[in-house]
């Protein structure tokens, strides 16, 4: 397995929380209201696998690498990534700040969660498509045999940091948790 499988994989998890996301969002556009611990469970996972790990994994980790090499001109694409995993990070934190409103039936607090919600799916979904399709496949060519080894070693470590595969058991419940929320 090459490390950029490990990231690919991991977005198929994030796509499939991002999907369930978007039934939140249709439900808010009707001004039906999902329960707070929806949200709750969906900040934790967003928080913990798609940024915490995931996106520092991407960020700390390979994007490290590939600067560090000089025949290497993945630059804008890295400063543009980082970017948008910043603008993720502030959606979030803006969710997390209205709930307590949100949970009191503020209406302007729904708007709020609607409007950072919409963006934190849409943002994300574009990302993963530009990772996936592009800036993975630029990043693989350049990438030598034992970099890739290099990567897989140090994103194991991470792993292992995290919790292993008590982690991975862990936002995989979360997001099961989050569909059963969303299915009625
Ligand atoms: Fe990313
Ligand atoms: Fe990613």
């Amino acid at each position: 397995m090459k490390s950029i499988d490990i990231l690919v994989a991991e977005h198929g998890l994030i796509r499939r929380g991002l999907g369930i996301l978007g039934k939140a969002r249709n439900k808010l556009e009707r001004n039906e209201r999902p329960e707070r611990a929806f949200f709750e469970i969906s900040i934790d996972f967003s928080r913990n696998f798609a940024d915490r790990f995931h996106h520092f994994k991407e960020e700390n980790v390979m994007f490290g690498m590939l600067a560090m090499k000089e025949e290497c001109d993945l630059d804008d694409e890295m400063i543009a990534l980082r970017y948008q995993h910043e603008r993720n990070r502030h959606f979030i934190r803006q969710i997390e700040a209205v709930l307590d409103l949100y949970a009191d039936g503020d209406p302007i607090a729904a708007t709020t969660l609607l409007e950072n919600l919409a963006a934190y799916i849409s943002l994300l979904r574009r990302h993963i498509h530009r990772e996936d399709h592009l800036f993975f496949k630029m990043a693989e060519k350049v990438l030598s045999k034992r970099e890739d080894a290099v990567l897989l070693e140090h994103f194991k470590h991470e792993e292992e940091r995290m919790g292993g595969s008590a982690f991975f058991e862990k936002n995989r419940d979360l997001v099961y948790r989050m569909n059963a929320m969303m299915a009625e």
